[in-house]
């Protein structure tokens, strides 16, 4: 079942662009026949200097880099503009000028090729990833969104149907993998930096917290690990003078274990909580293998499943973005020519597919 266009075409071929924070990713997402093809320029060469994301500079690189993402993006798919049917962007949550850079190059283009346009919602792109892999996920499921501003346990019914069962208080797993890595002098980003030294360092040398396991409920809290870090590493520098490799690695590995041991057990319960025998984990942080790993092996114990997109697709990237738009898109949404974004966007707040007005064609 497929939606009109405005130029009484249907739409199969989705142009996918996502532009919210430091990576610009654009993909072409075919509703008949999958993924088509994709690209990703990141843009962490030009923020590492910083130790983090500078909000303008990102928004001024995706102004240079979106174009010409596009072109390329046609000319390895052999396609042209005329063959492209809907644009989706991503239109929040995220940087507000990263996310205006996408939104109006994304709703001119549809606007001059004459055809729909609709934004998207950044994490649902992400909880949707999954499905562009060979085995997907089947609704329903409990889904674990980690990134680097977001840490959410949410019952997902159906596409549209959220039901937020649990959220960090402070600050994202992302977020705390990125601060814990200035405090081991390692580079931005921070999570794949930690995972790396992790793997030669010793699981018993330093024993950190599990924030907030032992009280009911789905809540996380990552800041006092956080400051946990910092206290460590200043204790060493104390007593024994500046950590070692060896003492980085361990500390690297104890951090990532607390982390990864409380967002396994708070998934346990959030699956206990709905019944519900699928996991999903997405956003950038579902990309760690300790996380993917440990979850595989408690999930078994109780008979689930634990599902997660392919390592490029945990990250942020073009391809979920056309993949969530299509299929907002084939159920009848579009956004109308008045440019909105949203820094800020609840994801529980956005409307069932059923609830978008009705196909205009089968
Ligand atoms: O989803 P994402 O690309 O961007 C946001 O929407 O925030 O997530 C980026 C976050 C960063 O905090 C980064 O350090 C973290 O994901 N990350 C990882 C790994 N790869 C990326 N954290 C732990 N282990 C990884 N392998
Ligand atoms: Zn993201």
């Amino acid at each position: 079942m497929y939606r009109l266009t405005e130029k009484e075409g249907i739409i199969v071929k989705v142009l996918g662009i996502e532009t919210s924070c430091d990576e610009t990713g654009i993909a072409l997402y075919d509703s008949e026949n999958g993924l088509l093809g994709h690209r990703l320029y990141s843009q962490i060469a030009v923020h590492s200097e910083y130790g983090g994301v500078v909000p303008e500079l990102a928004s001024r690189d995706h102004v240079r880099k979106t174009l010409p993402l596009i072109k390329e993006v046609l000319a390895d798919t052999e396609l042209t503009t005329a063959d492209i049917d809907a644009v989706a962007y991503t239109s929040g949550p995220g940087l507000v000028g990263a996310l205006m850079v996408g939104a109006c190059i994304g709703r001119s283009l549809a606007y001059g090729w004459g055809v729909p346009a609709i934004g998207v919602h950044h994490m649902e792109g992400h909880l949707l990833a999954p499905m562009l892999e060979d085995n997907p996920p089947e609704f329903p499921f409990v889904a674990l969104l980690v990134s680097g501003g977001h840490t959410q346990l949410v019952q997902v019914d159906a596409i549209g149907e959220y039901t937020l069962l649990g959220e960090s208080l402070d600050d994202a797993a992302g977020e705390a993998f990125d601060k814990a890595a200035k405090m081991l002098d390692l580079d931005y980003p921070g999570g794949p930096q930690i995972a790396k030294l992790a793997e030669s360092g010793r699981v018993d040398r330093f024993k950190f917290p599990r924030p907030m396991v032992d009280r009911p409920g789905l809540d996380f809290s990552f800041s006092g690990l956080k400051t946990f870090t910092l206290n460590t590493v200043a204790r060493h520098a104390l007593e024994n003078g500046l950590p070692d490799d060896q003492t980085c690695a361990d500390i690297a590995c104890a951090f990532q274990e607390a982390v990864v041991d409380t967002l396994t057990i708070k998934c346990r319960r959030a699956l206990q909580q709905t019944g519900f025998k699928t996991l999903v984990i997405a956003g950038g942080v579902s990309a760690n293998t300790c996380l993917r790993e440990r979850l595989e092996k408690a999930l078994a114990k109780i008979g689930a499943e634990v599902f997660y997109a392919r390592h490029e697709f945990c990250t942020d990237n073009g391809a979920m973005i056309a993949y969530a738009g299509a299929q907002r898109l084939v159920a009848g949404a579009s956004a109308d020519l008045s440019l909105t974004v949203q820094p800020r966007w609840p994801l529980d707040t956005l409307p069932a597919l059923n609830e978008h007005k009705a196909p205009l064609a089968d």
